[in-house]
């Protein structure tokens, strides 16, 4: 399973990509207007950083004007994905920029009916929204669970991001259910290389050392 940062901040990206555990970066809307900057600049400084799979969303409603954004988009590096937000309009946007060989990640996935619309229409990306649907009750990784397997029991190519990642123990369902791809917060990222037991074993190890050295 790929790991892609959910994040427009470049220095949370610089540190991941440090890690060498970072596929690619998504970004959303939100992300890049707590950033106070433009999104083209912005893309454009984190493709200087990743050469992985960048996320990047058009504003647009209408599907021309998505189109347009997102040939835009794709001008600034060719590891750019555009994002498709998930309405009638994102789905003929989609079948455009699939003929025009154009990637696309459609976002805001909240049922199997949306994500297979999405991958029928051309989508590279689906992108199922997990902790959104757990805030309000449901189960998100039962989606994300339905939406592999039908993918996979249709040989539907489109890959499935297990996104709006909460914590921990989504990315280790999302890994168990055979997803694609997680996009995770740069928190979470930090949390999955903690273990109190990897920490106690490297205290005992050096104490050892010294006490005999
Ligand atoms: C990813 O593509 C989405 O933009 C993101 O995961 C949304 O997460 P949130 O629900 O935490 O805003």
């Amino acid at each position: 399973m790929k790991i892609f940062l959910d994040t427009a901040n470049i220095d949370e990206i610089k540190s991941a990509v440090s890690l060498g555990v970072v596929d690619g970066v998504t970004t959303n809307p939100s992300l890049v207007a707590k950033e106070g900057i433009s999104l083209i600049k912005r893309i454009s400084e984190i493709a200087e950083i990743c050469d992985g799979p960048i996320s990047a969303e058009v504003i647009a409603t209408e599907h021309k004007e998505m189109v347009r954004e997102a040939i835009e988009l794709r001008k600034i590096a060719s590891n750019v994905v555009v994002k498709i937000p998930m309405t009638d309009e994102g789905l003929k946007a989609t079948k455009i920029l699939s003929e025009k060989k154009i990637p696309t990640n459609v976002t805001l996935i909240f049922s199997l009916n949306q994500a297979v619309l999405a991958a029928k229409a051309g989508a590279t990306y689906v992108s199922p929204f997990v902790g959104r649907i757990d805030d309000i009750g449901g189960d998100g990784m039962q989606l994300v669970d339905e939406i592999v397997s039908t993918f996979l029991q249709y040989n539907l190519e489109t890959q499935v991001i297990a996104a709006s990642i909460r914590h921990t123990r989504h990315v280790s369902e999302a890994l168990r259910i055979g997803c694609d791809i997680a996009t995770v917060p740069q928190q979470v990222v930090y949390q999955m290389t903690q273990h109190p037991l990897t920490d106690k074993g490297i205290e005992k190890f050096l104490k050892d050392w010294e006490n005999n050295n």
